[in-house]
């Protein structure tokens, strides 16, 4: 998950929606990957995502599953509206099988010129999730460390059904985001894992990491936060130069 996303779209959305047409016609001509479909989630998506967030990634990533962020019908409004704030950008990815959502990375563009400032939302333990995220993004810098990146692609919430677990579908809307951020000129892209999983896709496609908490060392008032189960030890950022 990434807290410094910023909704700089609306000034963006023509060049956007430009690219969004090229990247489109690109992925169609080659999204099909084993048995599922690669194309950009649109707005009208909306509802079939939250579906899917609130049976699987609202439940089983490795902070929410930790620390119970819902009840079992897996809802959580502010959560929710972090997920889907990004998705007017043309920028998210969904993975379909038969036609059905199995799959989506929720990106955002980021812009070196954005303040990372303190989120707060009404439910607190998803406030402690975004003090965590907010800590390790003004710990890690990341524009400081590439001052000639403007802009870079964050990869916000990536979440797979688990019947399609193992199969390469995560590392696969990974892939298509790159291509998306390298179509719309980004220099460089990042990824905030939470979980080791995604550590694992971001090693096997190249990217580099550059920051690192156990989650051990992260306390609040002398106490741990989070202590996620076997094997999310690690909170990890990788970047990638485009
Ligand atoms: C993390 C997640 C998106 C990975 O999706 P996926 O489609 O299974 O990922 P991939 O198949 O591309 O594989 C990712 C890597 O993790 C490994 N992996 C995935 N699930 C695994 C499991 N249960 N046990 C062991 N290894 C596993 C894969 O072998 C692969 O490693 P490799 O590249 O060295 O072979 C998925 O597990 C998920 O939705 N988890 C819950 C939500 C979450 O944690 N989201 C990420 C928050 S940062």
């Amino acid at each position: 998950m990434s807290t410094q996303l910023q909704t700089h779209f609306l000034t963006e959305r023509f060049d956007s929606l430009t690219f969004k047409e090229n990247v489109e016609r690109s992925m169609s001509q080659e999204s099909s990957n084993g048995d599922c479909e690669y194309s950009i989630a649109e707005a009208e998506d909306k509802n079939e995502i939250l579906d899917l967030a609130r049976k699987y990634f609202n439940l089983d990533e490795p902070l929410n599953e930790y620390i119970g962020l819902t009840g079992p019908d897996g809802r959580c409004p502010d959560l929710e509206a972090y997920m889907i704030a990004s998705l007017d950008e043309g920028t998210s990815v969904k993975a379909t099988c038969d036609g059905k959502l199995v799959a989506f990375s929720m990106n955002g563009i980021v812009y070196s010129q954005d303040e990372s400032e303190k989120s707060y939302v009404d439910n607190p333990k998803f406030q402690k999730i975004l003090d965590f995220l907010n800590y390790n993004s003004l710990a890690c810098d990341i524009f400081k460390r590439y001052p000639n990146a403007d802009k870079a692609m964050s990869v916000k919430i990536v979440s797979v059904d688990p019947c399609m677990r193992g199969k390469g579908v995560a590392t696969k809307l990974v892939e298509k985001t790159r291509e998306i951020a390298k179509d719309l000129g980004c220099k460089l892209m990042f990824v905030e894992c939470t979980s080791h999983f995604t550590a694992l896709i971001m090693q096997r496609l190249g990217f580099e990491k550059i920051y690192s908490l156990d989650y051990a060392d992260y306390k609040v008032d002398e106490e741990v936060v989070f202590k996620p189960k076997k094997p999310h030890s690690t909170y990890t950022v990788y970047t990638q130069e485009l």
